[in-house]
């Protein structure tokens, strides 16, 4: 999805005999997206991949992240949810067809030894904080506060956590990708993007080693647990496009105008129905009258969510860090009172949160209910 990579052994053509130096066949496993007409990548294991000792029903502990029938009792008011208050495992707080979002709070004894794949969409991560490591079929990758890591669907995964995982999770149920006008007519991120190749933080691939011997698989929002024959990660090599990926945030290269331009200039990945932006730390408008601070809008299209991370955020007052706002659309939402006027003159904001648009509304879950700060909506009302 970003480029293609090549790692460990791979034969010159793909679905062609490549044996071990015992003469024994290894297995190929084609990762495909879209069906066959999308982006794909080729693993090459020791054992036959798709051969389970025993598949049935499963409870998922601490991977559960079921949506319990949304509650929203009044749909059109800002919300604003105290994410640190989010307890151990997976809370999920919004979701919709496209998306669902999820508050993580992941201690080392919560990653197990189980592997975990999710049927259900592309894992994309922010951490708030802490230090782990992503096993997967395709090599290890390291990740810290103030990455993204994204899983793509269907990819057997495993966390080995240093320091508790914290932050947002957004599942993409329709794909991900860059946003397309990053992209130059043979796919390469163009010299303008916010970002480069380089950026991306790749997976360490070191040869087939010992997986987790149980699966837990997610799909349809039901899991099942699968006991492989064969480690998932026996894999001499692979190459494509679909692989797992860390992007710390602070890569973004973050734009500035004569006067305040949209957020579309943060837009950094993209999904189905899914907009995310990454504010970061930046110089602002030069415009001797400019007003650096968000102008007043109507959210005619798209339900908006902001994750905040540190920093004073130059709209907003009263929401600390892992605060989640949901502003829906229908209603005008703009800065805070004071903040607009507040803003003129300033020349730089230390700001950084992870923004989500999406065109589907959003619905509360019954835990986000269990995290909201009562009174943001009336706290536009001058005092
Ligand atoms: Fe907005």
């Amino acid at each position: 999805m970003i480029d293609r990579m090549q790692l460990g052994e791979v034969p010159e053509k793909p679905h062609t005999v490549f044996r071990d130096r015992a003469g024994r066949l290894r297995h190929e496993e084609c990762l495909t997206r879209a069906g066959f007409d999308g982006e794909y990548s080729i693993l090459y294991h020791e054992g036959p991949p798709m051969t389970d000792r025993e598949i049935g029903p499963a409870d998922p502990g601490p991977f559960d992240r079921r949506v319990p029938i949304p509650a929203s009792p009044v749909p059109l008011k800002r919300r604003l949810l105290l994410g640190e208050k989010s307890p151990p495992g997976w809370t999920p707080v919004l979701d919709s067809a496209d998306v669902t979002v999820s508050l993580f709070h992941l201690p080392p004894e919560a990653a197990g030894d189980e592997g975990f794949c999710n049927g259900d969409g592309d894992d994309l991560l922010y951490l708030y904080s802490g230090r782990g490591t992503l096993e997967t079929p395709f090599g290890d990758l390291p990740a810290e506060g103030g990455d993204y890591v994204l899983v793509p669907r269907g990819v057997v995964h495993r966390w080995r956590i240093e320091e508790d995982l914290r932050g947002i999770g957004f599942e993409l149920k329709g794909g991900f990708h860059l946003p397309t006008q990053f992209r130059n007519p043979v796919g390469q991120l163009r010299m303008d993007a916010p970002f480069t190749h380089r950026d991306f933080r790749r997976p360490r691939f070191s040869g087939p080693r010992p997986g987790p011997a149980t699966v837990l698989v997610k799909k349809g929002g039901l899991f099942v647990r699968r006991v492989p024959l064969a480690s998932p990660f026996d894999v001499v090599g692979w190459d494509g496009t679909v692989w797992p990926f860390a992007f710390p945030i602070l890569r973004f290269q973050p734009k500035t105008g004569l006067v305040h331009l949209p957020p579309t200039i943060h837009g950094t990945f993209a999904g189905r129905g899914v907009l995310v932006c990454s504010f970061v730390p930046r110089v602002t408008d030069t415009h001797p009258d400019a007003i650096p601070c968000p102008y007043p809008h109507a959210s005619v299209d798209c339900d908006e969510v902001i994750y905040y991370v540190r920093g004073s955020f130059t709209s907003r007052k009263g929401v600390g860090p892992q605060a989640v706002s949901l502003h829906p659309a229908g209603i005008p939402h703009g800065p805070h009172p004071g903040a607009y006027e507040a803003s003129i003159g300033t020349r730089a904001t230390d700001e950084l949160a992870v923004m989500m648009d999406t065109f589907l509304p959003l619905s509360l879950t019954e835990q986000a209910l269990g995290l909201e700060h009562a009174g943001y909506h009336d706290s536009w009302v001058p005092a």
